[in-house]
């Protein structure tokens, strides 16, 4: 059968038909078997197709403008009840960016406000919650460079609870353009500071690199989250991220701390994970989360379809696990 075979349209109606079956002349030969399956493409039928088409796709609605923080119902907290966090750890695909968006999802639906700044130039978590890059006008580069209030580029309700500061490529640009401004360590402070008190909590999602944009974001936190991924060298160059601490500690902001360790892609068949939860704890004692996060498929999947995972896979063990985990923040306060 051809593509068009047994296809004809009623272009008044605009249904589509059956063919009727062509009456076989009983004095000519039946066609060949090759003969019968090809036909010349009826021209009509594809112009009406075309046509169809071309409707569907000039009626598809434009896809909706992002939502601007002026929108938002006012959400007053008392100031100093925000909490800055910093989710921070130089070492690449330690599970960063799963972590401020998940925890920060999970914290929404517990029915705390939630900013999350996307400080990455990747812009993982501005993607993995479904942030059409293309639309946004301005992002985190422009508040740290350009003075534009944050407020201006919240995208707000990204998800229950939680709005977006998003980065976008343009970010790379900062960390080089920083370093010729004025009070360069601080703009990132200066910016957040003033969200204190509209909510609960403020993530930041940090670059895996030691730079102005990590800096920024040693400057401006209140505390630190610092996911540890479960293998190999998994305290690799987390004696580097603490004397960056503490040399932030002494010069720019002497309240900076360690708020948790997560250990991440946690995998309780691997005696490799098993020891590596016993390493951290016994380095790190008490300030290891008792949640640690299991390696799931639909904790990595999740982004792709620009969901947090508390939608994506609510009843399975990656949602659950971010939920315990904004459980324990939420204890620790
Ligand atoms: N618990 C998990 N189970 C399975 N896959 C995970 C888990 N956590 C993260 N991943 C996947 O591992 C990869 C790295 O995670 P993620 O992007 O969160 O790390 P990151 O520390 O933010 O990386 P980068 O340093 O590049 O910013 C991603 O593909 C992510 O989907
Ligand atoms: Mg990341």
């Amino acid at each position: 059968m051809g593509f068009f075979d047994g296809l004809k349209r009623d272009t008044k109606q605009t249904q589509t038909v059956a063919a009727e079956p062509v009456p076989q002349n009983q004095n000519q030969p039946a066609p060949l078997a090759e003969e019968a399956a090809f036909r010349e493409p009826d021209p009509e039928a594809i112009e009406v197709q075309v046509r169809d088409v071309e409707a569907s796709y000039y009626a598809a609605p434009p896809t909706a403008p992002l939502k601007s923080y002026k929108d938002k119902a006012p959400v007053r907290h008392a100031i100093g009840q925000t909490k800055i966090i910093a989710i921070i750890n130089q070492k690449g695909g330690v599970g960063k960016s799963t972590t401020a968006i998940n925890l920060g999802a999970a914290l929404g639906e517990m029915g705390k406000q939630v900013l999350l700044v996307d400080l990455d130039p990747q812009g993982n978590c501005s993607s993995g919650l479904g942030v059409e890059k293309s639309l946004i006008q301005r992002c985190i580069y422009d508040v740290l460079l350009n003075d534009v209030p944050i407020e201006d580029v919240i995208i707000p309700d990204i998800a229950e609870g939680l709005d977006i500061a998003p980065a976008t490529i343009n970010l790379a640009g900062a960390e080089v353009e920083l370093v010729a401004e004025m009070a360069r360590e601080n703009r990132l402070k200066d910016a957040v500071g003033g969200m204190r008190g509209r909510y609960d909590f403020i993530l930041i999602d940090c670059p895996p690199s030691l730079g102005l944009l990590t800096v920024n974001a040693l400057v401006a936190a209140d505390k630190l989250l610092i996911p540890i991924q479960c293998e190999f060298y998994a305290l690799e160059g987390v004696t580097k991220l603490l004397d960056s601490m503490k040399r932030v500690k002494t010069r720019l902001n002497p309240t900076l701390d360690i708020y948790g360790i997560l250990l991440t892609m946690f995998d309780s068949r691997t005696t490799l994970s098993k020891q590596v939860v016993d390493e951290v704890r016994e380095y790190f004692g008490r300030l290891v989360f008792s949640t640690p996060i299991p390696r799931t498929v639909k904790l990595s999947e999740a982004p792709s379809f620009g969901q947090p995972i508390t939608q994506y896979d609510p009843k399975g063990r990656g949602s659950l696990s971010y939920i315990e985990l904004a459980k324990e923040v939420i204890a620790r306060g």
